[in-house]
C-alpha cells in the first residue's frame, strides 16, 4: 500500500526518515524536506522500508538520476542529489554519530578531511548475477534480478561493462570480475595490481580495495597519520599486505595478522617481490585467537577490519596493552564508533579523514588516528 510521507532527515544506509501514525519509515530516493509518495519495500513491525515512486513537493537539491535502474537495483542511494551534497551528507552522518556518542570530545566539521575522486566508473571489481540469460544485480531484499542498463553500470569502468556484455550466460549463475591491466574472473584467477612502484598480488577471491582512483591517496593519508618514523608496528586484518607495503619504508618492522591463509601467503610473497624484509605476516582468526604478547606491546597498531568491526577479543587486548597510537580505517562508521565507545576513555582522536571509496552508495571509508591520553 502506498504511503505519503514528508522526508525529515538523513540517516545511515542512504535512508531519510518519515513519520506516519506513530510509525517511522526508512525512505530511499527522497531528500529531507520533500513530500513523497512511496511503495513498500519491506514492512515489518520493527522496520518499515519504502521507496519513492512519485515526488509531490521536490527539493531544490534534486537532480535527475543518470541511471535507469536507480532505486530498483539497490546498489546506489544518492543518484538524485549532486556529488557535492552527498559528500556533505556523509561527513555529517559520521560527525553527528560521533558527537552524539562522545559529547565530551566533540569533533568540528572542519576537523574532518575529505578524500574524494571521480564519482563515476570507480569500482575495480563487481559481483553480479545471471538469471534466464540476463545479467544484473538482485533487487533490494529479493532474488529477482534487475538487468544492467544497456550502457552498463555507471559505477563500473568501461572495460568491465564491455566484458559483462560478452559473457556467455548459459554456463554461469554469477560473475566475479576485477580490473587490473585487463579484466579477469577473480573467482578463478589471482590478480596483480601495480600501484606506483609497488606490485601487489592478491589471491583468487581475495580482498582488494575497490576504488581504483583513491587507493593511493588513502595509503598516502595513512602514511601522514604515522605518529613517527621507524616504529615497530602491529597490523591487524592485513589482507595481502597492501597497507604494509606502502608503509614499509617508514617503519622499523611490521607484523601483520590476517584470517585468509591465501592472502597471508601473498602478503609474504609481496614483501619479497618488493624487497621489504622488515615485514612479516601470520594467519590468525582475530575474533577467536589471541596474538603473541611481544606483538601486542607494539606502540602503533594499524587496523582495517571488515564491516563488523574489531570484535571483543581485540577490544579487550587494546584495553590491556594500550598502544600509544592506533590507526583505524573502517568502511562502516557505525561499527567504528561502536568500537571506539569501548576504548575512548583511554584515547583522543588526533586526525580523521573520510575517503569516499563508494560514491553514490551509502558507504564510505573513515580513517582515524587515536593517541593514548
Ligand atoms: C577491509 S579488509 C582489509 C585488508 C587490507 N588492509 C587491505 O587494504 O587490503 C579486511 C580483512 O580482514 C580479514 N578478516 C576478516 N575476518 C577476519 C578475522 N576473523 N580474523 C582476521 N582477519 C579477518 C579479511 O580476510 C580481509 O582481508
Amino acid at each position: 500500500m502506498k504511503v505519503t510521507l514528508r522526508a525529515e532527515k538523513w540517516v545511515n544506509n542512504g535512508f531519510s526518515l518519515g513519520y506516519l501514525n506513530g510509525d517511522t519509515y526508512f525512505i530511499t530516493g527522497a531528500i529531507p524536506g520533500e513530500l513523497v509518495e512511496c511503495d513498500p519495500v519491506s514492512i515489518t513491525k520493527k522496520f518499515k522500508q519504502v521507496k519513492v515512486v512519485s515526488i509531490l513537493e521536490p527539493s531544490t537539491e534534486r537532480i535527475s538520476s543518470d541511471c535507469d535502474i536507480f532505486l530498483l537495483c539497490g546498489g546506489c542511494s544518492f543518484r538524485h542529489i549532486s556529488y557535492t551534497s552527498e559528500i556533505e551528507i556523509k561527513k555529517n552522518l559520521f560527525l553527528n554519530e560521533f558527537n552524539h556518542k562522545f559529547p565530551e570530545s566533540k569533533l568540528d566539521f572542519n576537523f574532518i578531511q575529505i578524500i574524494q575522486g571521480n564519482d563515476l566508473h570507480y569500482r575495480n571489481n563487481v559481483q553480479f548475477k545471471i538469471q534466464d540469460n540476463k545479467k544484473g544485480f538482485f533487487k533490494v531484499g529479493s532474488n529477482d534480478l534487475v538487468e544492467f542498463p544497456k550502457s552498463g553500470c555507471l559505477n563500473l569502468p568501461d572495460e568491465i561493462n564491455y566484458y559483462i556484455k560478452k559473457i556467455n550466460t548459459e554456463t554461469k549463475k554469477e560473475g566475479k570480475l576485477r580490473l587490473t591491466d585487463s579484466v579477469t574472473d577473480y573467482s578463478e584467477n589471482d590478480s596483480l595490481f601495480i600501484l606506483g612502484d609497488k606490485k601487489v598480488k592478491v589471491p583468487k577471491n581475495g580482498f582488494f580495495q575497490i576504488n581504483r582512483y583513491l587507493i593511493e591517496s588513502w595509503l598516502e593519508e595513512i602514511i601522514q597519520f604515522l605518529p613517527a618514523d621507524n616504529l615497530d608496528i602491529l597490523e591487524l586484518f592485513s589482507g595481502s599486505g597492501l597497507i604494509s607495503l606502502f608503509i614499509a619504508s617508514k617503519c622499523k618492522s611490521l607484523t601483520g595478522y590476517e584470517l585468509e591463509s591465501g592472502a597471508v601467503y601473498y602478503a609474504k610473497e609481496n614483501a619479497k617481490e618488493n624487497n621489504m624484509p622488515n615485514l612479516e605476516f601470520h594467519t590468525k582468526n582475530l575474533y577467536l585467537e589471541k596474538i603473541s604478547v611481544k606483538h601486542m606491546n607494539r606502540p602503533l597498531w594499524i587496523m582495517n577490519p571488515p564491516r563488523n568491526g574489531l570484535g571483543n577479543l581485540i577490544l579487550e587486548q587494546i584495553k590491556i596493552y594500550k598502544p600509544e597510537h592506533i590507526i583505524y580505517s573502517s568502511c562502516n562508521y557505525i561499527s567504528l564508533i561502536q568500537d571506539l565507545k569501548k576504548i575512548m576513555s583511554d584515547y583522543s582522536v588526533k586526525k580523521a579523514t573520510i575517503a569516499d571509496f563508494f560514491p553514490r552508495t551509502p558507504y564510505f571509508e573513515t580513517l582515524i588516528l587515536l593517541e593514548k591520553n
